[in-house]
């Protein structure tokens, strides 16, 4: 866990939490980092863009958390660059929730989660939304190719703080894509192995006696005289 990640989310009441559970003296060590908003290094650029969907939390202005699912091909979540997240947000059901959520508070909370590797990552930050119009180089490079979607606008996520999480609890679970690469190179070795049988089995029978008697024999007892 990062420093900042710890200062944003372990409010007062979290802290009295820690305090009765007895963590807080650990946790109390990893707050006491950096303040300045988190940067994001090549692991985490890496891991934004193998995900093919993720998790973003937004608060409504009744107070009400939501959580809603976003999803696309893997990579249409983008590290822009060391602060920035973005991604092309697709027409839905025309609900708005997170959109209309964002006109009244920009923080989000992403969670991606990478079910065949085991690995989460979380994400505290910014987002606001923007459209081709007014940004055409992000809608370029954010719009994923070959995927039936609309898009309706773009996001821009400020990351502010981020934390890995265990793998613990995550159960492996995996894409067609990643089975059909499994599978493909096991289909390859069942076919040399089939091709390798087929070998065998015709040396077999080319190296086997003839038996006497046999048609092959040339054996006429069997002919019937006409
Ligand atoms: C035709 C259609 C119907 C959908 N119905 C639902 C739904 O009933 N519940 C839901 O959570 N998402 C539904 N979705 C997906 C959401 O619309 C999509 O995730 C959208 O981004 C939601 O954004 P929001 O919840 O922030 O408003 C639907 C999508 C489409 C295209």
């Amino acid at each position: 866990m990062t420093s900042r990640y710890a200062q944003l989310l372990f409010t007062e009441e979290v802290r009295r939490q820690q305090r009765q559970h007895g963590s807080r003296t650990a946790y109390a060590r990893m707050a006491a980092g950096p303040q300045h908003a988190d940067r994001l290094g090549a692991r985490e650029t890496a891991f934004v863009s193998m995900v093919d969907s993720f998790f973003i939390a937004s608060t409504s202005s009744t107070g009400w958390p939501y959580v809603q699912h976003r999803g696309g091909p893997a990579g249409f979540l983008q590290a822009l660059d060391d602060s920035t997240l973005g991604f092309a947000d697709f027409r839905g059901n025309r609900q708005y929730i997170t959109t209309g959520n964002l006109d009244v508070d920009s923080r989000v909370s992403l969670l991606l989660i990478h079910y065949s590797s085991q690995a989460r990552f979380k994400i505290a930050g910014r987002a606001r939304y923007v459209t081709a119009e007014q940004c055409p180089d992000i809608a370029e490079k954010l719009r994923p190719r070959d995927y039936r979607a609309i898009v309706e606008r773009f996001a821009l996520i400020t990351v502010e703080a981020y934390d890995w999480n265990c793998p613990q609890h995550i159960a492996p679970r995996y894409t067609p894509e990643e089975v059909r690469s499994a599978v493909e190179s096991l289909e390859q070795r069942i076919a040399l192995l089939e091709q390798e049988n087929d070998e065998l089995r015709q040396r077999l029978v080319d190296a086997a006696p003839t038996a006497p008697g046999s048609d092959d024999e040339g054996d006429d007892r069997c002919h019937i005289a006409r």
